[in-house]
């Protein structure tokens, strides 16, 4: 055979028609066989003065053609690996299946969000602060000393030491750290307008708090709202009305039953904590059982050691505080028992709650 009956050959393998590694492995075999072969044993056979010009055109020929093979074989392996990556994806999205389970927040989330509101809409403006505290923040400005036996109150988880970093720090055991950042960050206008009467400070900080405990009222990550109001004239009665607002507005019934009992918090002076009269029975919350309450939330006047740990002058300002536990107030409101519940990843448990807290009728059918 010539060597351009040999190239028609080639031409009529079709390698453009090819579009398969399996084809490729095909036209492969009968190139090797049927054109490559012939085209070196056209050398051999060529007399001793073609020898050279024919094996010069065979090089040139065969050249071109492993290069057209190749190209050819390059394009098809990435067509292969393309479709191979379309073929094999697995979706890895859940079905919805229920759509109006998705749509309810969660219990604490929405504590969040309607604590937000409400004391937005009394005034209160809201802030935030670090989770991670130094031993000042947590304890020692808000007049815990080194020793002070309620620092045992709080079973305190403690971040591990940096070389860098003198002070022990924690994870806040609760929000009322926040109360020393705020005073803090005040400036000498700020604090002049405070102490001449003509302006007041009132903030809201909710956070996530941690202490070492855990049973069906206790988490150990837990969340509370500090509250903080500054002013002049500010008083047991101003702490009262606060109380009074907040729980008729976050309850959405004026009816609720709550007292105020006297305690000690090192940062406050006098101290109380506000119980109302709720008490989890039978796998709900009753609101009708006589003289049982639940604690909700601890407060009291600020004590001057605090307001001059923060850098004010507890002479010329007054204030009181208060800090509540999100979690708690959610479980009566949306009549949860247990609060571990807040904490499971669950969405049937969310989808429990609906656009209603589930027990105020119940708590009215109570009453008449
Ligand atoms: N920090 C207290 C706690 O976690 C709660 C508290 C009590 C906050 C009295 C206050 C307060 O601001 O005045 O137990």
């Amino acid at each position: 055979m010539t060597l351009d009956a040999l190239k028609q050959k080639w031409i009529e393998l079709n390698l453009e028609g090819s579009n398969s590694t399996k084809d490729l492995e095909s036209i492969s075999k009968i190139m090797q066989v049927d054109v490559l072969r012939p085209m070196r044993d056209l050398i051999k056979s060529a007399s001793p003065q073609d020898k050279r010009s024919v094996g010069m055109q065979v090089g040139e020929l065969e050249k071109s053609i492993l290069a057209e093979f190749k190209e050819k074989q390059l394009n098809i392996k990435n067509i292969e690996e393309r479709q191979f990556l379309t073929d094999d994806r697995i979706d890895i999205t859940l079905p919805i299946e229920n759509v109006d389970k998705i749509k309810n927040l969660h219990p604490t989330t929405r504590g969040f969000r309607e604590i937000y509101k409400l004391l937005s809409s009394l005034g209160y403006h809201y802030k935030q602060s670090s989770l991670i505290e130094t031993d000042f923040y947590n304890f020692e400005a808000l007049n815990f000393s080194k020793s002070h036996p309620a620092r045992s109150m709080h079973d305190t988880f403690f971040v591990a030491p940096v070389d860098n970093l003198q002070e022990r720090r924690v994870l806040r055991t609760h929000t009322s750290s926040t109360q020393i950042h705020i005073m803090q960050q005040l400036d000498d206008k700020q604090k002049k307008q405070l102490y001449s009467g003509s302006h007041s400070l009132k903030i809201f900080a909710p956070g996530a708090t941690f202490r070492n405990e855990s049973d069906s009222t206790h988490s150990p990550m837990f969340n509370q709202v500090e509250g903080l109001v500054l002013g002049v004239d500010i008083n047991l009665y101003s702490l009262k009305l606060a109380v009074k607002q907040f729980i008729h507005g976050f309850f959405q019934n004026d009816d609720i039953k709550f007292r105020f009992r006297a305690s000690y918090f090192p940062f406050t002076s006098p101290s109380f904590e506000v119980d109302i009269n709720a008490t989890p029975k039978d796998g709900s919350w009753n609101f009708d059982i006589e003289d049982n309450w639940f604690e909700i939330l601890g407060m009291g006047m600020v004590h001057p050691n605090v307001i001059k740990n923060a850098g004010l002058d507890p002479e010329k300002v007054k204030g009181f505080a208060f800090g509540m536990g999100i979690e708690r107030l959610m479980m009566i409101k949306y009549n949860i028992t247990d609060i571990r519940e807040l904490f499971r990843p669950s969405q049937n448990f969310n989808g429990n709650f609906g656009s209603y807290p589930v027990n105020l009728d119940r708590r009215k059918r109570c009453r008449s």
